[in-house]
């Protein structure tokens, strides 16, 4: 079975769409795949109860108790690595990883970001996008390299941006998005890689 390992920080509104994804998709019949871990660096992250619920082992480490990001990200490794994964997912994961970290997990290592990549890297994107102009916004499921938000795209959905939108309504519209296009670029990694 290959297991997959999600990263969050927050909600986990993304996780929650994957874990429901796999259940109902079957991946551990299909895909020979399932969600093994979910890992938080956040213990109020409203995320881990879910994955509890479906039945899915969790575990905090809080990047604060570590003296470099070094140090977190060795003990994160050493953590994810326990779960043996073939999948490495960031779902709304919000700490900027080492390149040993990248490289650890080069080519499965995914994430979304809720921008139309190379368009607002970083933070604060919906209220950039606004900020700009832009008529049109959305998300990108990418493959994580060193450098940060940049790497293969693998997925992007597009929303408008209405005259009245605030940060808060035009990222509710691209969250409703990303949960359809992270499940379905996960899926489809999946298939490419070896079984
Ligand atoms: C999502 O919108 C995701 O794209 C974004 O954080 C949110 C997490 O929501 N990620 C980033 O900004 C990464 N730089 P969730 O915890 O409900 O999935």
């Amino acid at each position: 079975m290959r297991n997959i390992v999600i990263l969050i920080s927050g909600s986990g509104s993304n996780m929650a769409a994957i874990v429901r994804a796999a259940e109902r998709g079957h991946w551990a019949q299909r895909l020979n795949a399932r969600v093994a871990a979910v890992l938080s660096n956040r213990a109020d992250a409203p995320g881990l109860a879910f994955a509890q619920d479906h039945g899915i082992a969790t575990q905090v480490l809080d990047h604060k108790a570590f003296a470099s990001r070094e140090d977190f990200d060795a003990a994160l490794m050493a953590e994810i690595d326990r779960h043996a994964p073939a999948l490495v997912v960031l779902a709304g994961f919000m700490r900027i990883l080492t390149p040993g970290f990248v490289a650890h997990y080069a080519g499965r290592l995914l994430n979304i970001h809720p921008s139309l990549l190379p368009a607002f890297p970083g933070l604060n994107t919906h209220q950039r996008a606004i900020d700009a102009g832009c008529r049109f916004a959305g998300a990108t499921v990418h493959q994580v390299t060193a450098e940060l938000d940049h790497g293969t795209i693998l997925a992007q959905a597009v929303v408008p941006v209405l005259a009245d939108d605030t940060a808060d309504s035009l990222a509710e519209r691209v969250l409703g998005q990303e949960h359809i296009i992270y499940p379905r670029a996960v899926a489809e990694f999946l298939r490419g890689l070896p079984s």
